[in-house]
């Protein structure tokens, strides 16, 4: 299975950021593992002209579950790809949390994105609450089974663990514990999806950074990562890009 290494810019990047792709394709021609970065919607179509010929691909956020019509402010799975991006990135904890987004909605962008010919990224993760309570399997199979298309393939889903309270706060859990719920999603994968499920990427998210790459990537059934911060700078995302090749 061919590894891949994400970067979810989130609300952040204007046009002056864009330097940041080139010097991340120049960095890294031809790497071991996929590239893929999703900027706000605002940059996708600038971002994909830059990318061009490179292998760093472009991924949306967030789409739409229809593919048009009145929905001020949304974008489309169509557009997205219109636009130049190859994935989007649905059911972030911050979209969840910010908009209130359900598993049911979750799954009906997902149908929507694979539809339209995207590779859906479909992100679960506990809270700590829900941690402390001892409740992170049943929560994120929950959120699998709710969010997942039971028809999603290999080449359609991919999957992002990122425990919510290591989203941005520096605090991983353990590599136990990361082993153990990807080994978990493996199997929930594979009752929700069938064969298919040995395929799909597992990412883990949530403060990965050069420092933590490679003893993360070493792990089971981590088959990538999903980035934030550290997917900002070329250097930083760039070192992830290198540890995923190596692992
Ligand atoms: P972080 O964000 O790497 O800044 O923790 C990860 C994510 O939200 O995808």
């Amino acid at each position: 299975m061919r590894k891949l290494a994400a970067g979810n810019w989130k609300m952040n990047g204007t046009a002056a950021s864009l330097t940041e792709v080139s010097a991340l394709a120049q960095a890294h021609p031809a790497p071991a593992c996929d590239m893929l970065l999703c900027p706000p919607a605002t940059l996708i179509a600038r971002m994909a002209d830059v990318a061009k010929g490179t292998p760093v691909m472009i991924g949306g956020q967030d789409c739409h579950a229809k593919s048009s019509g009145a929905h001020t402010g949304d974008i489309s799975a169509e557009m997205l790809l219109d636009s130049g991006a190859s994935h989007v990135i649905l059911g972030h904890s911050e979209r969840r949390t910010d908009h209130a987004e359900t598993d049911a909605q979750v799954l009906a962008k997902a149908e929507a994105a694979i539809k339209a010919g995207l590779i859906a990224i479909v992100c679960i993760g506990e809270t700590e609450a829900e941690r402390d309570a001892g409740r992170t399997l049943d929560v994120v199979g929950t959120q699998l089974h709710g969010s997942v298309p039971a028809d999603a393939t290999a080449a359609t889903l991919v999957i992002a663990y990122e425990p919510v309270w290591a989203i941005g706060t520096g605090r991983t859990p353990t590599l136990a514990e990361i082993a153990e719920v990807h080994a978990f999603l493996r199997t929930r994968l594979t009752a929700r999806i069938g064969v298919q499920a040995a395929g799909v990427r597992l990412l883990y998210g949530g403060s990965v950074k050069p420092s933590n790459a490679t003893e993360i990537f070493a792990i089971p059934h981590v088959d990538g990562a999903l980035v934030g911060g550290a997917s900002l700078k070329a250097a930083d995302f760039g070192a992830i890009v290198a540890a995923l090749s190596a692992a």
